[in-house]
């Protein structure tokens, strides 16, 4: 008789960090170089079902992407990450064994730039560990999705997240340490993000390998590691304060910085393009005339702005006229939850 068949379905959502993580201390275990901190938004998501083949058979995990079958280093991340937790001791022998059909859908607007890694393994995590049978707690799944994808790890929870660098003395400690979590926000911190999608142009370097020069080749690195743990502890401080212009602040230099340590990479890395430096003037601008936005960017062109609730029309509405008139492709974005994960 074949055993009955297992399968789980998990969302999860895209998360932009305010505090950013660049660069690892030891990427096998993808433990981070530092803390760092994000926030959880409403739009962008993944649903990930995982289907376990009937015992008996190959083991092979295949995998498809938005009705695409993934191939080459896609399908071999989907592959390693499923073997990660198939393998595991606290996996029953009969399932271990059993392959896997992994399919998987991102609601990103098409050629918006904005797919998401993030989304991406912290939704296989949960439908995976749930597909071969375990029952994790939170921290441990974030400790599971940070193995496919270092921010993956923030967006299994939901709003303001923590995603601790851990202990920094020793790997095995580290990868027990080293997990998200939510931050306490103050009850009137009423957050939102207009995301500025702009033409990606030629692709530049993917983040993985960009870090891992950043980390070997930038004099400005130690700088970087030493204020980002400063970073985070004070954007946690204003969300539980619900001081947005604090927030704000250290979320853009936070950022620019990020940037900064790159372009000092050699060769260098830039992801600003032309455009991007048009939207970080025209969130200046707002800023000028008295209305709280303040910009983050990561590996890509795109502008993300952070601002209240209550003025996200003007925001949005600003943005959207470029300097040339032109008109620019604004989303709207509030903070969402964390993994959903649904057995069967
Ligand atoms: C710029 O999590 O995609 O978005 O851990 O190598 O998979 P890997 O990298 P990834 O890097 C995200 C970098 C960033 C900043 C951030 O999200 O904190």
């Amino acid at each position: 008789m074949t055993a009955p068949l297992a399968a789980a379905t998990a969302t999860a959502h895209a998360n932009i960090a305010l505090v950013k993580y660049w660069g690892k201390r030891d990427a096998d275990l993808m433990l981070p170089a530092t803390s760092s901190l994000s926030l959880t938004l409403s739009t962008f998501d993944t649903t990930t079902r995982v289907e376990l083949a009937p015992a008996g058979g190959s083991g092979e995990v295949t995998a498809t992407l938005d009705g695409a079958p993934l191939t080459g280093p896609a399908l071999a991340k989907v592959q390693r990450f499923v073997d990660l937790v198939r393998t595991r001791d606290d996996v029953e022998g009969d399932l271990a064994g059993r392959g896997a059909r992994v399919t998987s859908v991102n609601t990103v607007p098409t050629g918006a730039g904005l797919a998401s890694s993030a989304s991406g393994f912290a939704a296989l995590a949960g439908a995976t560990a749930a597909a071969y049978g375990l029952d994790l707690a939170p921290r441990d799944l974030s400790r599971l999705a940070r193995r496919g994808s270092g921010s993956a790890s923030r967006s299994v929870h939901g709003g303001f997240v923590v995603w601790h660098a851990g202990d920094l003395a020793d790997p095995v400690r580290g990868d027990l340490t080293s997990f998200a979590e939510p931050v306490p926000a103050a009850a009137d911190l009423d957050v939102a993000m207009a995301v500025v999608v702009l033409d990606a142009g030629p692709k530049s370097i993917g983040s993985r390998e960009a870090m891992a020069r950043t980390v070997a080749t930038s004099p400005y690195f130690p700088a970087w590691v030493e204020h980002t743990e400063v970073d985070v502890a004070q954007a946690r401080d204003a969300i539980a304060a619900g001081d947005l212009a604090q927030l704000g602040e250290i979320a853009e230099a936070s950022a620019m910085r990020m940037h900064a340590t790159m372009l000092a990479a050699r060769p260098a890395v830039r992801y600003l393009a032309p455009a991007s430096l048009g939207v970080l003037d025209a969130v200046a601008g707002l800023r000028a005339s008295g209305t709280g936005a303040w910009a983050t960017m990561d590996a890509g062109p795109n502008v993300k702005v952070l601002c209240a609730r209550v003025d996200l029309d003007a925001v949005v509405a600003a943005l959207e006229v470029g300097g040339d008139g032109g008109r620019r492709r604004v989303l709207r974005a509030l903070p969402g939850p964390g993994l959903a994960v649904t057995r069967g």
